[in-house]
């Protein structure tokens, strides 16, 4: 029968609402049918109730336009309403039976699309249901193009809410499942070995405090997390006690450390829960200016609050001073932990700065400023430069999670300061209105050094931009020939991801968990070549290695050997990094953008005969970025 013939011989319901309502309820059909599978695998009977609404909808529907009554129309409002109020009930109080009963699920897209389509079914069956008799539709092209629009509206919803059920977050994705028949390690074993080393402890409560009116996430109750400065070669032992209402884990950014004391949420540990604690041990092998971060659902945990600075004191001080400056926030509201920073004239001051601030979408670097006396860059990531040269106000750019460690004489007279600048050409023009706007406090953050008057204020625009390809003299460095060579290649596309619409970020056309890892034997020498085919900056952060920079755009570095953990890659840039693979584990390889992180720039490094146990995804509840 075709649709003239329907609406013809049934002139009982208006034509338009009849099939809009088939259509909504099919919708909601397809939608329940989508995700039976991955409930059926959760709970049987949850599964089997998903199924058979799914059929019971479906056949509805087609009942209804075939051959429909006013008693199957209400019928099927009475239903839907049901399945309105169950997904409330779900959602707010959470549902008395089930998998977890008693508490809610989180609401997603999917579930939202569902019971939009059953709600607007409901009114229309409603209305199907107590109307009299409709005048018979004389023409049926204007019942179609009326009809047209809600068609339109209800396909497009249900495929949005099929698509987002078909890409919802893996239930467990182990990124270096232990091959069968193969010995191997697990992760967990790769532990710190005895030994004499002295001990240091160090206690952290991650927990809910109330600061300047804000309920932020703390270590110890403060925003950053207390400064942690343990001695180069000490045996650090550390109790994270966890308080939140959340599972969080502990990072130690860029320190090489055994791959279980690493932190990483589903790769060397369950993310610790409520009420647990969990240790960490490693000892402090290479001095520097490193930090600490969550690693389980870091782009909510770590701007919650969950971070701190750590420094890996060498056994003697080089200066007089030795104080690290923490820049977080947000690029609207950059904040430094420090105003003040007490030195007398001829005093030598190390300034470690560290770049904890959460990027927006373009990953732009900080780019502090050194004003009122020269200055080295003395190491980068916390690894020193060889032969650094003094230089005048330059903008040193720091991507996210990099460190730099900058070094000067205190002037007789004046006072320095550390302030931010920007970077030439960026931000848009666009973004600095929106960030003017938004910036309550104003752009001058800055930490004065000393006491003495403020030096001369430059144009900060019109000064050098540090290039690290130049600076300092070479020196012994890794060179080829390498044993494994890899493109990484940044990529970005608009699509569904974790059951949401998103900016998909890719690593070589994939994005998490999807990305295939880098398999090294421990003892390879390995080259990455990274590309960045974005019009965005990914600062791109290795677990457990230190790697030197080979080659920046194609050239390679004339000045110092530079070793980082985190290189930032600006729009459309190469750059090429080698290290020796000597830390056997399972390590995250990321971009320190959380947001690109979030979207999927993501992958793991895995080495050959190490598995782990742990797994991510919402089985275990396990989520690293
Ligand atoms: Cu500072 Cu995987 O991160
Ligand atoms: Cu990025």
């Amino acid at each position: 029968m075709t649709f003239t013939h329907l609406v013809a011989a049934r002139p009982t319901y208006a034509g338009v609402m009849l099939y809009t309502a088939a259509l909504l309820t099919l919708g909601a059909a397809a939608i329940h049918l989508v995700v039976a599978p991955p409930h059926l695998r959760e709970s049987l009977p949850f599964g089997v109730f998903f199924l058979s609404v799914g059929c019971a909808e479906a056949i509805s529907a087609i009942q209804l336009a075939v051959r429909p009554t006013r008693r199957l129309a209400l019928a099927m409002a009475a239903g839907s309403a049901a399945l309105v109020g169950v997904w409330v009930v779900s959602r707010t109080v959470g549902l008395p039976i089930g998998p977890t009963p008693g508490k809610p699920e989180e609401i997603g897209l999917t579930d939202v699309i569902c019971s939009l389509l059953e709600i607007l079914s409901v009114v229309l069956l409603l209305a199907l249901g107590v109307r009299p008799p409709q005048r018979r539709i004389r023409r049926v092209w204007l019942a179609i193009v009326a009809a047209l629009p809600s068609a339109l509206l209800a396909g497009g919803l249900a495929a949005t809410a099929v698509a987002a059920a078909l890409t919802a977050m893996p239930e467990a994705v182990n990124a270096a499942p232990r091959a069968p028949g193969q010995s191997a390690v697990s992760v967990a074993r790769l532990t710190e070995a005895p030994g004499t080393e002295p001990v240091e402890h160090v206690a952290l409560t991650a927990q809910v405090s109330q600061i300047d009116g804000q309920r932020l996430w703390t270590y110890n109750g403060t925003v950053p997390g207390p400064e942690l400065r343990v001695t180069q070669g000490a045996r650090v032992q550390v109790t994270l006690v966890n308080q939140l209402p959340d599972a969080t884990t502990l990072h130690w950014h860029g320190l090489r450390l055994p791959n279980a004391a690493d932190g990483v949420a589903g790769l060397t540990q369950d993310a610790v829960q409520p009420g647990q604690s969990f240790t960490y041990e490693f000892v402090a092998r290479d001095a520097g200016t490193y930090w600490y971060h969550a690693h389980q659902q870091t782009e909510a945990q770590l701007p919650r609050g969950l971070f701190g600075a750590l420094v890996v004191e060498p056994a003697q001080r080089t200066e007089d001073r030795d104080v690290t400056v923490l820049l977080h926030g947000d690029p609207g509201h950059v904040r430094i932990d420090h105003t003040q920073i007490a030195a007398q004239p001829g005093q030598t001051v190390r300034l470690r700065v560290i770049n904890a601030v959460v990027a927006g979408m373009d990953g732009g670097p900080e780019t502090p400023v050194l004003l009122g006396a020269p200055f080295t860059v003395a190491a980068l990531d916390g690894h020193e430069l060889h032969d650094p040269q003094p230089l005048r106000a330059t903008r040193v750019p720091l991507g996210m999670g990099q460190r730099a460690d900058l070094v000067f004489t205190m002037p007789a007279t004046t006072s320095v300061r550390l302030q931010l600048a920007e970077l030439p050409g960026e931000p848009s023009p666009v973004q600095k209105v929106f960030e003017h706007v938004q910036a309550a406090v104003p752009p001058s953050q800055a930490v004065a050094i000393g006491n003495g008057p403020a030096p001369d204020q430059p144009d900060l625009a019109a000064i050098p931009v540090f290039d690290t390809t130049t600076y300092g003299t070479p020196a012994a460095e890794l060179t080829g020939p390498f044993d494994v060579t890899a493109p990484l290649v940044l990529g970005k596309q608009p699509g569904m991801r974790d059951g949401r619409p998103q900016l998909i970020h890719l690593i070589n056309g994939q994005p998490a968990p999807n990305v295939a890892p880098l398999r090294v034997t421990e003892g390879q020498t390995v080259r990455l070549h990274l590309v960045n085919d974005t019009d965005e900056y990914h600062p791109m952060h290795i677990h457990g290695h230190v790697f030197t920079v080979l080659a920046h755009n194609g050239q390679p570095l004339t000045g110092s050997p530079v070793h980082l953990d985190s290189v930032l890659v600006g729009p459309h840039e190469t750059s090429d990094v080698g290290f020796v693979a000597d830390n056997p584990g399972v390590w995250m390889i990321h971009c320190h953008v959380l947001l690109h992180a979030g979207m999927g720039m993501m992958m793991t490094l895995n080495y050959t005969g190490v598995y782990t146990p742990y797994e991510m995804g919402t089985a275990s509840g396990n989520m690293p970025e």
